[in-house]
């Protein structure tokens, strides 16, 4: 409390002393000061008991603008009799010079008080009367209630008059507090506790003390609770818009990946130059997995297919390294995830000569050897995803991706023919970012290839239809930034993620 309200506080006890019950609006206006602050102040006083105080509505008239009007310059239609007493005008002339309320207003009382007359002919009005009345009634009452406001006092006839048909007042309702003493008046400037602490009970003080009384509607603090990075706000949103449709999410918890599953099973040469130092993290500890241990049978068939070809492929003829496929990497893509999925569903369909179509998708990091730039970084997050079905094919896919993006709020998309070692055919997916007009590339996308479905064992009769979207990309246009560092790593500002609220794109 500051202490011009310390000095009103003590202002009201003194008076509260001296009689049995003050207004807040009295108040209010004794100490010249706004009514809530005069609330405030009973408030806190209230909580301690110090006094008791009760709700009061109180109604008072107000006088509208053209009340105002009418106060300052006589009722509407002396104004107008005024007017025309140096000849007759037209409604056009006395409309723009008063305003179309006041004019009306005027009009309309002053005809039927038979003070002019309208010619309709010649849209003329004239003075009905040799003198302009001295007396202004209407102003009258209008000052009147201005200096005495409160309705009761007034005939209600009258008062729905001058409000509802003429708007020159309205009738307010104020809230107001009754105050009366307390049951610790007397105790006013004692100390108050307001909680019961160690101390207190410690030193016996507590017996002596006295507590001012909880207050259940107190706001509490703000409290400073988590919040979602701006990137996780993306990706919840995108989570849901994949799990509504009925997919399944990947388990993506490897960063690091065996080259076998990241590269040779997707039929990826392994002198295609992405398996190169400059493309590709590779790791020195531990840097070799055991996939030939783990899966001998499979490895093989790989092994045959980039080497020999067959199902109808010629491969790619040469020499296949086990070393390179068994090199430890950072993974480039999560089709390595979608590549390890499709095996397992291959060794079930093995198991139980049952195939269950499947649809699945995961959102998690990769990693690439890359030059670092506004829209590039060594790490970002794929959105990956599949569906494996009978007789899928290119319009299926294209369909797929269009319902995605246009649930992310994206519907001008394009599709370019493209070109990836394990899909045929492939397309890339642009999109229009909405600010700068430019097709920005979001996406790329494709049909498996039988060359990595069938060494896994899956029935040459199903179809694979799969994608990897940008995660960082429609974030980017979506917050409106153009640097992904504002977005991903040390740069991002806390500021936007403790403001961050589940980011839901087509709102
Ligand atoms: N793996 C591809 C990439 O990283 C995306 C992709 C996934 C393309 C599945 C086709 C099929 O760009």
């Amino acid at each position: 409390m500051d202490s011009q309200q310390e000095k009103i506080r003590q202002e009201i006890l003194s008076k509260l002393s001296k009689t049995e019950t003050l207004n807040s609006e009295d108040l209010s206006k004794e100490f010249n000061v706004d009514h809530q602050i005069i609330v405030g102040i009973i408030k806190s006083l209230e909580i301690k008991e110090i006094i008791s105080i009760s709700k009061l509505e109180k109604k008072e008239i107000s006088l509208l603008e053209n009340g105002k009007n009418c106060i300052e310059k006589g009722s509407p239609n002396i104004q107008i009799l005024k007017e025309i007493k140096s000849g007759p005008k037209t409604k056009k002339e006395l409309n723009d010079f008063f305003g179309k309320e006041i004019f009306s207003h005027g009009f309309s009382m002053a005809m039927k008080s038979k003070e002019i007359t309208y010619d309709k002919k010649t849209d003329l009005i004239t003075l009905n009367i040799p003198e302009i009345p001295k007396n202004d009634e209407f102003q009258e009452k209008l000052l009147q209630m201005q200096k005495e406001n409160d309705p009761e006092k007034y005939d209600q006839k009258l008062l729905k008059d001058y409000q509802k048909n003429h708007k020159f007042i309205t009738i307010q309702t104020l809230k107001t507090f009754q105050i009366s003493k307390g049951k610790n008046f007397n105790d006013a400037n004692t100390k108050f506790e307001t909680d019961l602490t160690t101390e207190l009970l410690i030193d016996g003080k507590w017996e002596k003390s006295k507590f001012s009384k909880y207050n259940y509607n107190a706001l509490g603090k703000e409290t400073n609770n988590g919040a979602l990075h701006r990137l996780l706000c993306v990706r919840e949103q995108i989570r849901s818009i994949f799990l509504e449709q009925g997919f399944e999410e990947m388990p993506t918890n490897n960063w690091v990946e065996s080259s076998f599953w990241n590269f040779d099973t997707l039929f990826q040469p392994q002198q295609h130059p992405s398996r190169d130092m400059h493309d590709t993290f590779f790791l020195s500890k531990p840097a070799r997995s055991h996939c030939q241990k783990i899966y001998p049978d499979y490895f093989e068939r790989v092994k045959d297919v980039h080497e020999k070809g067959g199902y109808g492929s010629i491969g790619w003829q040469y020499k296949w390294s086990y070393d390179e496929a068994e090199k430890n990497i950072l993974r480039t893509h999560t089709t390595a995830v979608s590549s390890r999925m499709l095996f397992l569903m291959a060794e079930e369909f093995k198991k139980t000569g049952k195939f269950t179509p499947k649809k699945y998708f995961s959102i998690d990091r990769v990693f690439r050897n890359e030059s670092l730039d506004n829209t590039h970084l060594a790490e970002f997050h794929q959105i990956e995803g599949f569906i494996c079905d009978y007789n899928l094919g290119l319009g299926h896919l294209l369909g797929t991706i269009e319902s995605y993006f246009k649930k992310l709020g994206l519907d001008k998309l394009r599709f370019k023919p493209a070109y990836n070692p394990y899909t045929e055919p492939s397309c890339e997916i642009f999109a229009l970012h909405p600010n700068t007009k430019k097709w920005v590339e979001i996406g790329n996308s494709g049909v498996f290839r039988p060359e990595m479905l069938e060494p896994m064992g899956l029935p040459s009769n199903i179809s694979v239809i799969a994608w990897g979207f940008s995660l960082e990309r429609p974030a980017m246009i979506h917050y409106h930034l153009n640097n992904i560092r504002e977005l991903f790593g040390h740069e991002v500002n806390i500021k936007h993620t403790q403001d961050a609220s589940i980011y839901y794109f087509n709102e």
